[in-house]
């Protein structure tokens, strides 16, 4: 661990509290104010496990209101929109789901999309903090979760990896793992759109006008469809196996196993899913990379980018064959690690987004996972970057590698819900 005094982590403590308690908007958590107006499906989850470090109650009610959002086929969407909201684009208007068969009647207006599915990852957390307190809130939610799972593998994992069908599938809106799929689409027909996220952050921290044409695109095309996965899986011309998918529903199916023996239900089903998942990844490694990538399942190709989600293995519960001298030739690359992009290679950009920046919540996924598979000088090395980024530069949504210039929206959820839950000297192992 770095070098933190006990009065500065208990002042950041206090912070971390204020922000989570600041953008509750009751019932749910925004990741920020303007930037971020509604509630995001992992932001939210993330959020559950920053709010179990203090009030274990509302940490059930934000997976509660996330997991009720959830349509009638399962999915779990990306985006809730509880409250209108001018100054986010697109909104519920644009994405056009209300009449989407896969929906059913009465839920909240959403997006037609997922997000990678940590909301099991954080329900057992929680669960184990205090297994009296969550019991009947835990299997309340439990067929909500294996309903989302069931989901995910029959919409999206036809190659055994997870499949995205938009780049904010994946939380990794702009990485360069999508740029070989992302030209492949042809922004034709986008009908005239005001970015909001720009006039909220500078802009070059964040994707390009030609990634937000296709980013709409996108949306249009599956709107056109009624959101009907097996249209939009046939069709589309994009169509990416993505490792953080993966690996955050591997780890979300086996830690959805043990709550399911904590519950005395059966575990069969997800113990396929995880044999599937598992025979999945082995089509992201990339032996030219010597780590995993993502596959463009329209070509074949692999994307040939070490990204922070190259690491999330661990974090799957795989313990074999795993990156560690990648990871050590990325600690040397940058002060700040985990790098959501190779700074050695020419696609790096240190503030833009998912090109370069550090995010703390892969770094929480990463470090635990190094733990768990006792790469102990490795997790050190992720937590204490993470906790120096964070006391020297605030709780900011990313952080340049290099300098850890904060980058994108401030006071930001699940930056504070990672320090609590995980970055803290004081964090409870949850
Ligand atoms: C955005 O609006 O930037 C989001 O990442 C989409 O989910």
């Amino acid at each position: 661990m770095f070098d933190m005094t006990p009065e500065r982590a208990i002042e950041l403590d206090a912070e971390a509290r204020r922000i989570l308690r600041l953008n509750d908007r009751g019932g749910y958590t925004v990741p920020t104010a303007g930037l971020y107006p509604y509630q995001w499906n992992w932001d939210s989850a993330f959020a559950a496990y920053g709010f179990a470090a203090f009030d274990i109650d509302r940490a059930w009610t934000e997976l509660e209101t996330l997991m009720a959002g959830q349509w009638e086929n399962g999915m779990v969407p990306h985006i809730q929109f509880h409250v209108a909201d001018p100054g986010y684009f697109p909104g519920a208007d644009v994405w056009g789901t209300e009449d989407a068969p896969g929906k059913g009647a009465g839920r909240v207006a959403s997006s037609g999309i997922s997000q990678p599915a940590v909301a099991a990852s954080f329900a057992w957390r929680i669960y184990r903090k205090d297994p009296g307190a969550g019991a009947a809130r835990v299997r309340a939610l439990f067929p909500r979760l294996v309903a989302f799972h069931r989901w995910f593998m029959a919409a999206r994992a036809e190659s055994g990896a997870v499949a995205i069908s938009h780049p904010w599938e994946a939380g990794r809106d702009n990485a360069p793992d999508w740029d070989e799929a992302m030209a492949g689409v042809v922004p034709e027909g986008v009908a005239p759109y005001t970015r909001r996220d720009t006039g909220h952050v500078d802009p070059k921290m964040r994707p390009t006008k030609e990634d937000y044409d296709r980013y709409i695109w996108l949306v249009q095309f599956g709107r056109e469809r009624g959101w009907d996965d097996a249209a939009i899986a046939a069709e589309s011309p994009f169509r990416v196996a993505d490792p953080t998918l993966t690996f955050t529903l591997m780890r979300a199916c086996r830690d959805l196993g043990l709550l399911a023996e904590a519950l005395g239900e059966d575990r069969g089903e997800i113990d396929g899913w995880i044999a599937r998942l598992e025979a999945g990844a082995e089509t992201l490694w990339n032996p030219e990379i010597a780590c995993y990538d993502a596959r463009n399942l329209r070509t074949g190709q692999l994307s040939g980018c070490v990204s922070n989600a190259s690491f999330l293995g661990w974090w799957g519960g795989l313990r074999d064959g795993q990156p560690v001298d990648t990871l050590h030739r990325i600690f040397d690359a940058a002060p700040y690690s985990v790098p959501s992009h190779d700074p050695a290679s020419p696609k790096f950009e240190g503030l833009r987004y998912w090109r370069g920046p550090v995010w703390g919540i892969m770094n929480m996924m990463v470090g635990v996972g190094l733990a768990e598979a006792g790469l102990i000088e490795e997790a050190a090395r992720v937590r204490a970057d993470t906790a120096r980024l964070i006391s020297e530069r605030g709780f900011a949504e990313y952080f340049d590698p290099h300098d850890g210039t904060p980058a994108g929206g401030g006071t930001f959820t699940w930056t504070a819900a990672i320090w609590l839950g995980w970055a803290s000297p004081n964090a409870e192992e949850l």
